[in-house]
């Protein structure tokens, strides 16, 4: 498997993870921000917009696979439509919340509430690796999260910089993966905190995307990539969300 991008501890691979997850070995964390269900077009590689118990069948083996090659936390975030159904199929340990006050995300068809935060299931090894002299665990992570969204970047969703570097920088780990790496955010943080880090990617464009802003890193460039790369409006092609059981 010739990875897409390589430099310096950080490996991007193009295709589907389906197809490349069985070939990596044992990482230490998983963090992911796989699609929605919530009808976003990030190319042909993806069906945003599947009946739930399609979606639930396509994503509960790949989070099976996730688990077993991971020693640490796998931790995937998901729409609050998408966990209620993920959570009937595939109950995950703990539930994190990332509270965005700022977001603009769609309402879950006709309901009232308009969703300003977003869950994150945690299944995995929730207990953590490393143990202090007492036998107990070293380290904790708070399960709320506070941060505004992402700025634009080229991708229709990448997630904030510094949430992620939160994450990461709270839960000791050598490698990381995100089998759904999008615009590469998870792998920036890594980059950033001196992580090893591998991402997936089925639309290459997003490669792209990724590659150059890891490149940027070292021209420090900060987060924002050029103009070229990005694009109008992030949410102009929202529309409320199917929600199942809706009267
Ligand atoms: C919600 S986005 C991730 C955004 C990312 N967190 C960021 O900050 O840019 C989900 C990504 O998964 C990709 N994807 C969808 N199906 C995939 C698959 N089977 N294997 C790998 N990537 C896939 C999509 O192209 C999309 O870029």
């Amino acid at each position: 498997m010739r990875p897409y991008y390589d430099h310096k501890g950080i490996k991007i691979y193009h295709g589907d993870c389906r197809d490349i997850l069985p070939h990596l070995g044992i990482v230490d964390l998983i963090l992911t921000d796989p699609p929605f269900n919530a009808n976003k077009k990030y190319g042909s590689g993806t069906n945003d917009l599947m009946s739930w118990p399609a979606y639930c069948e396509w994503l509960c083996p790949i989070i099976t696979q996730m688990e077993q090659m991971c020693s640490g936390p796998v931790m995937i975030f998901a729409s609050v439509n998408g966990m209620l159904e993920l959570c009937r199929i595939k109950r995950p340990k703990h539930i994190c919340v990332w509270d965005k006050p700022l977001s603009f995300a769609p309402r879950l068809g006709n309901s009232t509430f308009m969703p300003h935060w977003e869950p994150c299931l945690i299944y995995g090894n929730i207990y953590g690796n490393q143990r202090g002299e007492s036998g107990r665990q070293t380290y904790h992570i708070s399960d709320v999260w506070h941060n505004n969204p992402a700025e634009r970047n080229g991708h229709p969703c990448p997630k904030p910089l510094p949430l992620l570097k939160r994450i990461i920088r709270d839960i000791p780990a050598i490698l990381i993966l995100d089998p759904f790496m999008g615009s590469g955010t998870t792998l920036v943080a890594a980059k950033q905190l001196n992580s090893r880090a591998i991402g997936i990617e089925i639309e290459e464009r997003y490669c792209e995307i990724a590659a150059i802003r890891l490149s940027q890193e070292v021209l420090d460039f900060g987060d924002q990539l050029p103009p070229q790369l990005e694009q109008a409006d992030l949410y102009a092609d929202e529309e409320p969300l199917p929600i199942s059981g809706e009267p």
